[in-house]
C-alpha cells in the first residue's frame, strides 16, 4: 500500500480505535516481549568488558571501547594548575548547574566548567515534565513503587527513597527561582499523567520543561558569578596517589591546550551516551552526550552499575529525514495518542512502560506490519490528529507548541495528520555508582545526573530524569563544598593513570581508542 493510503487508514480507523481499551501485557507475556524484541537483548551488540572495576562484565561494544581507551593526555604533561578552586563541576547542564548552586550556596569557590556553552544538555531538550508527588491523591511512596515497578525492581532503594522524597522540595526551589510550571484556571499547579505511573504527577511547561528549566539555572548560575568556562573539556581527572581525586585536566577547545584545574572536589555531570548511537540506532540526545564521565571515572578506579541497559523512548521521528530520532514527546500519549499499524491497528497500551512500548513497535516492524517511509525507514503512526478530535480543536498547538512548531518546520501539520515513529536512543539507565550523597567510588569524586547510575534500574519512567538530576546535583553540590571546606588541596599526580596504562598492557588489543570521545565522529572536523 501507498504511504498515503496507510495514512489515510489512520483516519479511517480512528473512531473504532477510540472505542477500545488496551490492557497492559501480564507479567509473563511482557518479559518475553522484552527478551524477544528489546534491543537490550541482542547478545551480539554486547561483550565483556576486560580490565579495570568492571572486568568480566558485559556491555555495549560502543561502551566497552571507551572503557578501555586510552586517556589523550600524555603522561609527561605538566601539572602545574592554572585554576584552582573548592569544587569542580563538569557540566553545564541541569545537574551541573543544580550542583554548582548548591555548592556556592555553602559559601565555597565553585568553578564550572562545561564542554559546549552554558545549558548545550539533554536538560534543555527535556519535553514531558517532571515527576513529583505534590497532590493530596498522591505520595512519595506511591512514586517509589510506581518507579520501582518501571525499573524491574532493579532500582536502589536507598537512591530512589532519597529522590522521591526530596521531590517536592526541589519543586518548590524551583518554583521560588522562577520557574514557571503548567496550572489550571485556578492558578493550582497542573499535573499530568506519564506512563507507567499510577498517578498524575508531571509539572509541565508545556512541551518545553527542560527549557524553561534551564532558563531558570542558567540566570541563577550567571546571577550568582559562578566561575564559568565554556568549551573547555574536562579529559582527565587527577588523583593524589592514594585513588582520591584532586581536579581535573581539560582542553581548551578554541587552542587544543590542556590546562590543570586543582579542586578539593570534583563532580561530574556530563549526561549520558546518547551521541555513541548504540547498535546504530539514532539519538534524541544533544551533540554533546558522549558520556565523558564514564570513561574518566572508570579510570580512576570508580565501579559502573548496569551498563548493560539502555532506554529506547518509543516514539522517536523516522520521517522528515531532518527530524530523525528527535524526540516526540511521550506527553502526547499521556494525553490520548495512539499507537498505529499499517493495518490500522493500535497494538500496545500506549502508557505501558517504555521499555514494553518500545519491544511493541520494533515487533510490530520486524513482523511485517510497519510502515516505510519513503526514504526506505520504517515505523509505526502516532495518530496526533486524535488529541483534537478528543480534546477539542487547538489541544494539540496548546499542549504542544514545540512539536506543532518542530514538524512545521518541514511542511508537516501534525494536528491534521498522524506522524511515524521509530524507538530512538534515549537515556543510559546505568552509570557511574554513587552513594546518597552522589559521591562516587573513588574518594571526592561526585558524579550526579545521567552519569550516574543505579536509581532507575533498568527502565526509567518519564520525568524522573529531571528530578534526579535536580536531587543529586543538590545533594552532591552540597557534600562536596561541605567536604572541601574541611581539607586541604591533594597532590596533583596521574599515578592512577599510569596504572590503568600498565593494566590495559597486559590486554592485547586495549587502548585501541581515546576516550572520552567528546563529540560523535561524524562532527564537522576542522582543518
Ligand atoms: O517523552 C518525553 O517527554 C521524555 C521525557 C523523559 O524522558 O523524561
Amino acid at each position: 500500500m501507498q504511504l498515503q493510503a496507510l495514512q489515510d487508514l489512520v483516519h479511517t480507523t480512528r473512531d473504532a480505535r477510540r472505542k477500545q481499551t488496551l490492557p497492559k501485557f501480564p507479567a509473563a507475556e511482557r518479559d518475553q516481549l522484552i527478551k524477544k524484541y528489546h534491543p537490550d537483548h541482542r547478545e551480539n551488540a554486547y561483550r565483556l568488558i576486560t580490565f579495570g572495576p568492571n572486568a568480566g562484565e558485559k556491555t555495549v561494544r560502543e561502551l566497552a571501547a571507551l572503557l578501555e581507551g586510552d586517556s589523550p593526555v600524555p603522561a609527561e604533561l605538566d601539572l602545574t594548575p592554572t585554576h584552582s578552586t573548592d569544587v569542580l563541576v563538569v557540566g553545564g547542564g541541569g545537574a551541573g548547574c543544580a550542583a554548582a548552586l548548591h555548592a556556592h550556596a555553602q559559601g565555597v569557590k565553585v568553578l564550572l566548567a562545561t564542554k559546549l556553552r552554558l545549558g548545550d544538555s539533554n536538560t534543555v531538550m527535556a519535553q514531558g515534565g517532571i515527576q513529583v508527588a505534590i497532590t493530596d491523591e498522591d505520595s512519595p511512596v506511591q512514586h517509589f513503587l510506581d518507579t520501582l515497578k518501571g525499573g524491574h525492581m532493579q532500582n536502589d532503594h536507598q537512591l530512589l527513597k532519597t529522590m522521591v522524597e526530596e521531590g517536592p522540595s526541589i519543586a518548590k526551589w524551583l518554583l521560588e527561582l522562577g520557574v514557571l510550571f503548567d496550572r489550571d484556571a485556578d492558578g493550582n499547579l497542573h499535573v499530568k499523567k506519564g506512563g507507567g505511573s499510577s498517578k498524575p504527577r508531571l509539572l509541565t511547561c508545556s512541551d518545553y520543561t527542560g527549557l524553561e528549566i534551564m532558563r531558570v539555572l542558567k540566570d541563577e548560575v550567571l546571577n550568582q558569578k559562578i566561575q564559568l568556562l565554556e568549551f573547555s573539556a574536562a579529559v582527565e581527572l587527577l588523583s593524589d596517589g592514594t585513588g582520591a581525586c584532586t581536579g581535573a585536566i581539560l582542553q581548551d577547545l578554541d587552542n587544543k591546550r590542556y590546562f590543570v584545574v586543582a579542586a578539593k572536589t570534583v563532580i561530574l555531570a556530563t549526561g549520558g551516551i546518547g551521541r555513541l548511537h548504540i547498535q546504530g540506532f539514532p539519538t534524541s540526545n544533544h551533540y554533546g552526550a558522549t558520556g565523558d564521565a564514564l570513561p574518566m571515572s572508570y579510570r580512576l578506579g570508580a565501579k559502573l552499575l548496569q551498563i548493560d541497559t539502555f532506554q529506547y523512548h518509543p516514539t522517536g521521528a523516522v520521517h522528515p529525514e531532518q527530524l530523525i530520532g528527535a524526540l516526540v514527546t511521550e506527553g502526547i500519549r499521556s494525553e490520548g495518542g495512539h499507537l498505529v499499524n499499517a493495518q490500522g491497528e493500535r497494538f500496545v497500551n500506549e502508557l505501558d512502560t517504555r521499555d514494553v512500548v518500545s519491544s511493541s513497535i520494533i515487533r510490530e516492524c520486524e513482523e511485517g506490519r510497519g510502515v516505510r517511509t519513503t526514504t526506505g525507514r520504517i515505523g509505526v503512526w502516532l495518530d496526533t490528529p486524535l488529541l483534537d478530535v478528543e480534546s477539542g480543536a487547538g489541544t494539540l498547538e496548546k499542549h504542544f507548541p514545540a512539536m506543532v512548531r518542530q514538524y512545521k518546520r518541514y511542511g508537516l501539520d501534525i494536528t491534521k495528520d498522524p506522524v511515524l515513529i521509530y524507538p530512538t536512543l534515549h537515556y543510559q539507565n546505568g552509570g557511574v555508582q554513587i552513594d546518597v550523597n552522589g559521591e562516587s567510588g573513588a574518594r571526592n569524586l561526585f558524579v550526579a545526573g545521567e552519569a550516574s547510575g543505579g536509581l532507575h534500574g533498568r527502565n526509567r519512567l518519564m520525568g524522573n530524569s529531571l528530578l534526579d538530576l535536580m536531587v543529586y546535583g543538590k545533594r552532591s553540590g552540597r557534600t562536596a563544598a561541605e567536604r572541601a571546606k574541611a581539607m586541604k588541596h591533594g597532590a596533583l599526580t596521574l599515578e592512577h593513570l599510569a596504572r590503568f596504562r600498565s593494566e590495559a598492557k597486559k590486554h592485547g588489543g586495549a587502548l585501541a581508542t581515546h576516550s572520552p570521545m567528546l563529540f560523535p565522529d561524524y562532527v564537522r572536523k576542522e582543518g
